[in-house]
C-alpha cells in the first residue's frame, strides 16, 4: 500500500515573538511545496490559533501537547476537546524532550493518546531510544516498550488517527543525523511490531516518520527508504528549508 509522505515542522519553544511566528508562516505561505506531502506544523500553543489563521489551508496545525482531562483544575494544561474545538486537528505526544525534561512515562504517553483520539485528534506519537540505550543493542526493544503502552490502551481501529514519529534522542538537535540504514532498520522493527503486536494492515498502513537533525541537504536520501515515510522536523522547521524538507521527494 501506498502510505502519503509526511513532513511535521515541530517549533518547539521558537519562536519568541509573534512577529517572527507570522513570518516564519509567510515563508511557508509562500513556498512551492509539493501537493503530495502532508505538512503539518506545530507552534507553540500561544500562536496555535494565529497560525491556524493564517496559514495556507493545505498545511495542518498540531499542538505540541495536550492533556488527557476534559477540564478542571489542571493549572497550564490545554485539553483535547479545548483544542478540537479551536479546529486543531493534531496533537504531538511522547516528544523525548516531554518524556526526559517533564518526567512523562510511556503510561502518560499512552493515556494522553487515547483521550486525543477520543476527543477527535490525531496524534504524532514519539518515540526513541537514547545513545546508552542504541549502544547496548537495545533500540527496537525500547521503541517496542514505549509502543506497547499504547498498543494496550486503543483498539485497532485508532490506529488510523495515529503517525508515529521515530526519533533517536542522540540525533534530536545534535546534527548527528541516523544513517539511512540506521533509520530504515529501527521504522522496519517498529512495523514488524506493530504487524505483531496490533495487525499486519496497521503495520502497513501507518505512517512512521523519522526525527533528528534533518535538514535539507540529508532527507533526500532518508526519503528514499521504503519505511521512512516522511519527517518531524525540528530545527530545519524554523527555516527556509523546511519547504526543501516537504520537497524531500520531489
Ligand atoms: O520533533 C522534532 C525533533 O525533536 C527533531 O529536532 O530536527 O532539531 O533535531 P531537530
Amino acid at each position: 500500500m501506498t502510505r502519503q509522505f509526511f513532513v511535521g515542522g515541530n517549533f518547539k519553544l521558537n519562536p519568541t515573538s509573534l512577529t517572527a511566528s507570522k513570518s516564519l508562516i509567510d515563508v511557508l505561505n509562500k513556498g512551492d511545496l509539493d501537493p503530495n506531502t502532508e505538512v503539518v506544523i506545530a507552534p507553540p500553543s500561544i500562536y496555535l490559533l494565529s497560525v491556524l489563521d493564517s496559514v495556507r489551508k493545505e498545511v495542518k496545525v498540531a499542538a505540541q501537547n495536550a492533556y488527557f482531562k476534559e477540564s478542571g483544575a489542571f493549572t497550564g494544561e490545554i485539553s483535547p476537546k479545548q483544542l478540537v474545538d479551536a479546529g486543531i486537528p493534531y496533537v504531538v505526544l511522547g516528544h523525548s524532550e516531554r518524556r526526559t525534561i517533564f518526567h512523562e512515562t510511556s503510561e502518560l504517553v499512552a493515556t494522553k493518546t487515547k483521550a486525543a483520539i477520543e476527543a477527535g485528534l490525531k496524534v504524532i506519537l514519539c518515540i526513541g531510544e537514547t545513545l546508552q540505550e542504541r549502544e547496548a543493542g537495545k533500540t527496537a526493544e525500547v521503541c517496542e516498550a514505549q509502543l506497547k503502552a499504547v498498543v494496550d490502551g486503543i483498539k485497532e481501529a485508532d490506529w488510523s488517527k495515529i503517525v508515529i514519529a521515530y526519533e533517536p534522542v542522540w540525533a534530536i538537535g545534535t546534527g548527528k543525523v541516523a544513517t539511512s540504514a540506521q533509520a530504515q532498520q529501527a521504522h522496519a522493527d517498529v512495523r514488524s511490531y506493530l504487524a505483531k503486536a496490533v495487525s499486519t494492515s496497521v503495520a502497513n498502513e501507518t505512517q512512521i516518520l523519522y526525527g533528528g537533525s534533518v535538514t535539507a541537504a540529508n532527507c533526500k536520501e532518508l526519503a528514499k527508504q521504503q519505511d521512512v515515510d516522511g519527517f518531524l522536523v525540528g530545527g530545519a522547521s524554523l527555516k527556509p528549508e523546511f519547504i526543501d524538507i516537504i520537497n524531500a521527494r520531489r
